[in-house]
């Protein structure tokens, strides 16, 4: 049994392997977990015949995981864990979920420059009002520590094979113009600015 704490993890692990029992997509939000791959016969096959299973589930709180303590053989999951304010807790319900010989791999940034601008505004109370509440609003929890105590913690768990991988990977823009193109493009994903308001 593979699990995905995603949807579109969930789409890529079927266009690459054929072979698994069962994959559980999990994202602790519901809405998420209604869309659907666009035409994908596929999906909408494994999912009818309960081969794909979808979990509302929170990494974090463990809650909803308990049926599937020591069972699950795989489980990716992909820029999750910079929405997770307590990352250390979470491993652990990773940890838990995973059978005995089972393997995790798990991305999530260590520092981004935009999300910590992103929370800065969204502290900033001239722009938070302007917070477009029908939305869920991304979190970016910054990591409270370095790499090696997220190594640390999976050996301390029992983890055998702990591998870390750190990569810079530089936010760069050739000119002024195209980051503030990108930045009015988070902000416009979060906020409701009025026309007046915006002086671009
Ligand atoms: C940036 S998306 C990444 C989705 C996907 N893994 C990908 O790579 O495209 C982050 C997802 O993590 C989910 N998420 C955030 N906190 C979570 C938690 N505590 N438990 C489960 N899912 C969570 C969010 O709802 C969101 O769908």
């Amino acid at each position: 049994m593979d699990t995905d704490l995603s949807l579109r993890g969930a789409q890529a692990i079927i266009r690459l392997y054929s072979d698994f029992k069962c994959l559980i997509a999990c994202d602790k939000s519901e809405d998420l977990l209604r869309w659907r791959p666009p035409q994908n016969k596929r999906f909408e096959n494994l999912h009818k015949n309960n081969i794909i299973k979808l979990l509302v589930a929170d990494i974090e709180t463990g809650i909803s995981f308990h049926d599937y303590v020591e069972s699950v053989d795989k489980i990716v999951a992909r820029n999750v864990l910079y929405q997770v304010d307590d990352k250390m807790e979470a491993l652990r319900n990773i940890y838990k979920t995973l059978k005995p010989g089972g393997a995790a791999a798990i991305l999530f940034w260590l520092d981004n420059p935009l999300g910590t601008w992103g929370n800065r505004m969204l502290s900033t109370r001239k722009w938070s009002r302007y917070v477009d509440r029908s939305k869920p609003v991304p979190q970016y929890f910054p990591p409270k520590f370095k790499e090696h105590s997220y190594w640390a913690e999976m050996k301390d768990l029992g983890c055998r094979d702990v591998h870390i991988i750190t990569q810079s990977i530089p936010c760069s823009y050739s000119s002024d113009e195209e980051c503030r193109d990108e930045l009015v493009k988070i902000f416009d994903e979060i906020f409701n600015i009025p026309p007046e308001q915006r002086r671009i």
